[in-house]
């Protein structure tokens, strides 16, 4: 007997046995509001395997899933493709519940799962282009370090071609739709990108690494289904050239101007550095803190060319909310930007210093030493606004 959930067929003999977290909208500080899914996969090969499980909650959602195919304990092999535990969280449970033969993971990936749980079982180490036979199919395994923890690795089902990518080419976005064509394209657009920039930009040399070693493997992809969101049945040589335009982060004439007020002095510092970049022919995303998310500035500054940063001075130092996504920024490693800093202060004035010395840290090239103004900015002040954003748009021209 099956629970109430069904499996959906990708292939002959593979089906998608994942669950829907409808309501996360907190993945480690990135705001996951369209919620996400955790993908598993069933595998009728001979050997009968499950490549990757759910985050721990979803375990007997996963298990009825698969039941709606076939009985768990017929599943031979598991294949963990990465350790994190929204993919392996259910690994404990699963393993009671099926009883595998053998559970395979990457080395490192070994280490990590042994680290989590106490499986009962020990798990076999794969190595990178080593392949499994299934039987009457093969999965062949290609490490992928960092991509996005030290043990991830993607899994190819060659009879089929479906790469099997865990969270490469994935997104967090819960919806009823199992595939990329089933979805509108301007939502997976933004939310590859948010994912992309929240969770990959700062593993954006390795990414550029992997686009560039995918053409020598000689894989023919007909599906890539990943461990979060749709499955890409169609288009997917648009997703790598998205992949390949945020790894690159080239200049662009985009500027973010992101800032935090007390008492609207350093809004309208942030509203005339604005009117500069635009003059300068800059478009431009005016994220005041108290209305944007950490994660979608990061998402914003991956495609921009400019980051300015805005904060009054509080108790000698930056505002919390600033700091908050400065630490966050700093983490992502963005690169290619030029920027600056503006506040107003009382009777100190040390946050523009302190928003400096943080977007030196970042490689930011600064254009200026920045805007500051006592209280409240009078015209001469919220002019140098405009101008640091003129200059920011100069600089910009310069650098596309
Ligand atoms: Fe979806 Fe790195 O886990």
């Amino acid at each position: 007997m099956h629970g109430p959930f069904r499996a959906t067929r990708l292939a002959d003999n593979v089906y998608w046995v994942g669950a829907i977290d409808w309501g996360i909208r907190n993945f480690h500080g990135y705001e996951t509001s369209r919620g996400t899914t955790y993908n598993a996969y069933l595998v009728l090969a001979d050997k009968i395997t499950l490549v990757d499980t759910v985050k721990a909650p979803f375990a007997e959602e996963m298990l009825s899933r698969i039941a709606s195919v076939i009985a768990p304990e017929k599943i031979d092999y598991i294949v963990s493709n990465h350790a994190e535990m929204d993919h392996s969280g259910a690994l404990p449970r699963t393993i009671e519940a099926v009883k595998p033969e053998k559970v395979f993971a990457s080395v490192m990936g070994t280490k990590a799962l042994l680290s989590h749980f106490d499986l009962g079982l020990e798990v076999t180490p794969v190595q990178n282009g080593e392949s499994l036979s299934l039987g009457n199919m093969n999965l062949s395994f290609i490490h992928t370090p960092m991509l996005h923890w030290p043990d991830s690795m993607v899994s190819y089902l060659v009879e089929e071609e479906i790469l099997f990518s865990q969270d490469a080419f994935g997104m967090h976005l819960a919806s009823t739709e199992r595939f990329n064509d089933e979805i509108c394209r301007d939502i997976l657009v933004d939310e590859a990108a948010r994912y992309y920039a929240n969770i990959l930009l700062p593993l954006s040399p390795l990414v550029a690494k992997l686009l560039e070693s995918l053409p020598t493997l000689g894989l023919s992809l007909k599906i890539v289904a990943p461990d979060h969101g749709p499955i890409w049945r169609s288009g997917f040589q648009e997703v790598l050239s998205w992949y390949s335009t945020w790894a690159a982060q080239k200049f662009t004439m985009k500027a973010v101007v992101v800032y935090d007020t007390m008492w609207n002095s350093t809004e309208l510092m942030a509203r005339a550095a604005c009117d500069g970049l635009v003059k300068g022919g800059v478009s431009v995303s005016v994220m005041p803190l108290q209305s944007s998310h950490r994660s979608d500035v990061a998402t914003a500054v991956m495609q921009a060319g400019a980051l300015i940063v805005g904060s009054p001075t509080i108790n000698n130092g930056v505002f919390p909310s600033v700091a908050d996504v400065m630490t966050y920024l700093k983490g992502l490693k963005p690169k290619n930007l030029v920027g600056a800093a503006f506040g107003s202060f009382g009777w100190s004035g040390e946050a523009v210093g302190h928003l400096n010395e943080l977007l030196k840290s970042m490689r930011v090239e600064l254009v200026t030493d920045g805007v500051k103004a006592n209280y409240v900015p009078d015209a001469a002040a919220l002019d140098q606004c405009f101008s640091l954003g003129q200059v920011i748009a100069e600089r910009l021209k310069e650098r596309c």
